[in-house]
């Protein structure tokens, strides 16, 4: 709403629109809200900057069940939502006054988790009068590359490895063109990791108490299978992923183990599961790069925090000559800061801002990386 009267959610009118242009010669102020799942992540960047990356977890409220429990984390949300803004402010030495625009994660996530960021977020852009722009989770995992090293170097490919989602990526624009190349067909990695963590009796979240446990274990002890890497599977898939196969195998390893009244080498287990995801990730993703002619590599979401995964695709990446960019340890997994990353780059572009219809969309397509509503 810009400043001068009530702005009528009529047709092709944007109930929230460019309030201000900032300061002469700075780039817009973006403040990014993400509530898609267990965390409420609140983040403040200029341009390519980051001014404060402020996140509140509910993750051990989950803990003993084993999982994320929706209604656990949305009364979390909600309860931490206004405290978290205003430590992001408060780490960034600015103002709510100071803020340009708001971005919220609009999707994919769970629905009622994605309402408190969105009703939050809609809330604060109406008081402050600036634009408001749903932007698609998935897309900021990687649009936080740009605040490790600048501008996305584009076209590149990107390697997206959340608990939900496992992609590979063609992205043309992060901020309006990005293409799927290839996807999981069944369980995301780090799925994969939590419900391989579960069988070895190690604590959730999986992903970390694996990459731990795997540092003390053999990664050669155990050839677990590979899924969609040779023969008619790979032909028919070969920038697609399949982990239930090595979930499977692990259950049935460890149950044979047992079974024959062996304990559990946890160790070697972990190490040779992680070793078996990280093969099949590294390997399609430098494909990837080699079959589109892509010379950038970008990695994002949770499970590129696994120690392994970034250290075999380093290596896998400079002997195929490709530039390779992975996040700071702390923005891999969910934040506000890769919201507000994704929300600088699309205010960049002059997109226009998402209309008053803006919700969350559980199922949000990887390509639809603004949401207009
Ligand atoms: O991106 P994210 O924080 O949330 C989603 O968008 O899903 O990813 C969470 C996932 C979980 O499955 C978690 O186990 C995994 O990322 N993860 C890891 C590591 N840290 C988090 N997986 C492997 N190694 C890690 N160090
Ligand atoms: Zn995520």
């Amino acid at each position: 709403m810009t400043a001068g009267g009530p702005v009528t959610a009529g047709e092709g009118v944007r109930l929230l629109q460019p309030g201000r242009a900032p300061a002469p010669g700075r780039e817009p102020l973006v403040l990014g809200i993400e509530t898609s799942c267990d965390e409420t992540g609140v983040g403040l960047v200029r341009g390519t900057t980051l001014l404060a990356d402020a996140v509140a977890s509910s993750v051990e409220e989950h803990a003993r069940f084993g999982g994320v429990v929706p209604e656990v984390a949305s009364r979390a949300h909600l309860e931490a939502v206004v405290p978290t803004i205003r430590r992001a402010c408060e780490d960034a030495g600015v103002t709510l006054a100071d803020v340009d625009a708001v971005a919220v994660t609009a999707g994919p996530g769970l629905a009622g988790a994605l309402l408190v960021g969105v009703g939050a977020a809609k809330a604060l852009a109406w008081a402050l009068e600036v634009p408001l722009y749903g932007v698609n989770h998935l897309d900021a995992h990687v649009a936080v590359c740009v605040l490790d090293g600048g501008p996305m170097p584009t076209p590149c490919a990107a390697l997206l490895v959340s608990g939900g989602h496992t992609s590979l990526l063609h992205v043309v624009d992060i901020a309006s063109d990005v293409r799927l190349l290839g996807e999981t067909v069944d369980d995301a990695a780090g799925e994969a990791f939590d419900k391989t963590a579960r069988l070895l009796g190690l604590p959730y979240p999986g992903g970390p108490s694996i990459d731990a446990a795997a540092r003390e274990g053999d990664p050669t002890a155990i050839a677990f299978p590979r899924g969609l890497t040779s023969g008619r599977d790979l032909a028919r898939h070969r920038f697609d992923f399949s982990f239930s196969g090595l979930k499977t195998a692990v259950a049935r390893w460890v149950a044979a183990c047992e079974a024959s009244g062996r304990p559990v080498p946890v160790a070697d287990v972990a190490a040779s599961f992680q070793e078996a995801v990280a093969d099949v990730l590294t390997r399609k993703a430098v494909d990837a790069c080699r079959a589109h002619g892509l010379e950038h590599l970008m990695l994002g979401g949770g499970v590129s925090a696994n120690g392994r995964l970034r250290e075999l695709l380093a290596e896998r990446c400079a002997e195929a000559g490709v530039a390779l960019r992975v996040p700071r340890l702390r923005l891999c997994t969910d934040n506000g800061a890769m919201v507000a990353a994704l929300g600088a780059q699309v205010v960049a572009r002059g997109l226009p801002p998402s209309g008053p219809g803006l919700g969350g969309d559980s199922s949000l397509p990887v390509e639809t990386v603004l949401v207009g509503g």
